[in-house]
């Protein structure tokens, strides 16, 4: 730091062309976050100062939580679920497992998950202790059924579902799991972080949330395809008990107790999350999926076109398509146009979500530069 600080007109344009240098949206398509709404980015604003690692200080902001995880819970089908916002998916899932671990006996606690899985579990492996036990996928790349079960032995304590998977977008059977957890007495975490805001609006319905009796937990983030801002992610129990379980005494605040994993937490992204959600409403909702899903078609039937083909028919609005190699055209594509997008190994393919930043113009523009590489 400077002795005398500089002029806020010098740090300003300091800023402004630092900024130049991130990617604008316009140009992504490996990302799963997106603009915020301007109502939560302004309602952000707005809350700066909001702690609710302390919430006897904010009981207002405090009251907003209760309600997005009441608006969250609707959406899951549990109105009466109970969690808390996190800073995204990697602290729900990481804080789901503790609290399965936290509940059971096992001193060698396993956790049977899909090979699919987030790497966000490999951390929770790492801090909680719960071996990870990665089941092999179908063809359709959903878990497979069997590999789930014979993963299974005395030390099991849960297993892990995804509703949109990171990389493919995909949806595993949750009610055939649920049937698994609920002959072994197992718990169930569901990761919607991404499916979340985006499997409630498609055309076509999967049960994958609370309505599926063995499901005990979820992640969904409104920071990714809620349109909400960053660090906004949800965690939403069936149970109390388990949240109770995350529960540790806080000797200095205005609460007993606090849930939560990290201590200090962004107001703001409650204020914004709850400011977002009570104005798209179902049907704002709906329309941003509408429109992600239409693009999602024009991008397929645009690649098809120029000779590509898909991994899987979409689910949901993450394409892949085919590739040898992936990684080769992904640094070109960037190189030579801009362009940012992600790549997967297995199967090999070039990955491209469809986020509510895009439109079809920029959609045909891609399409012609990939092929114009290809
Ligand atoms: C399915 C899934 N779970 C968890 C995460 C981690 O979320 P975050 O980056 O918000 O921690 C992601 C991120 O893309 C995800 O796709």
């Amino acid at each position: 730091m400077n002795k005398n600080g500089v002029s806020e007109e010098d740090v300003l344009a300091d800023l402004a062309k630092i900024k130049l240098l991130d990617t604008p949206y316009e140009r992504v398509l490996s990302s799963m976050c997106t603009y915020p709404h301007p109502i939560a980015a302004s309602v952000h604003q707005d809350f700066l100062e909001t702690n609710m690692g302390d919430p006897g200080l904010f009981k207002g902001t405090t009251i907003l939580e209760e309600r997005v995880i009441n608006l969250l819970g609707k959406l899951l089908h549990k109105p009466d679920a109970c969690g808390y916002l996190s800073t995204g998916g990697t602290e729900s899932n990481i804080q789901a497992i503790r609290a399965m671990k936290n509940c059971s006996i096992s001193k060698k606690p396993n956790v049977v998950l899909p090979s699919s899985a987030h790497f966000s579990f490999e951390k929770t492996g790492n801090l909680t202790g719960v071996e990870m036990r990665r089941a092999r996928l179908d063809p359709d790349l959903r878990v497979n059924i069997d590999s789930v079960k014979n993963l299974i032995d005395e030390n099991t304590i849960g297993l892990v579902g995804i509703a949109g998977t990171t990389e493919f977008g995909q949806i595993d059977d949750i009610q055939q799991l649920s049937l698994i957890a609920e002959e072994n007495d197992l718990f169930l975490h569901v990761d919607a972080a991404f499916g979340g805001f985006v499997i409630p609006f498609l055309e076509k319905h999967y049960s994958y949330d609370f309505e599926v009796e063995g499901v005990s937990s979820i992640t969904i983030d409104p920071h990714k395809m809620g349109l909400s801002t960053i660090p906004s992610g949800g965690l939403l129990f069936r149970d109390k008990s388990l949240l109770e379980s995350l529960s540790v005494h806080t000797p200095y605040l205005t609460v007993k107790t606090q849930s939560s994993l990290t201590g200090t937490r962004s107001g703001a992204a409650v204020a914004a999350t709850y400011a977002v959600m009570m104005h798209l409403g179902m049907d704002g909702y709906k329309k941003v999926v509408d429109n992600c899903m239409d693009m999602t078609r024009y991008l397929v039937s645009g690649a098809k076109e120029r000779g590509f083909s898909t991994v899987i028919d979409p689910v949901m609005n993450i394409v892949c398509l085919k590739m040898d190699s992936p990684v080769e055209l992904q640094k070109r594509l960037l190189l030579e146009y801009g362009w940012r997008v992600s790549v997967t190994h297995n199967p090999q393919s070039l990955r491209l979500v469809v986020m509510p930043h895009l439109n079809k113009d920029i959609i045909s523009e891609f399409l012609d530069d990939l092929a114009s590489l290809a």
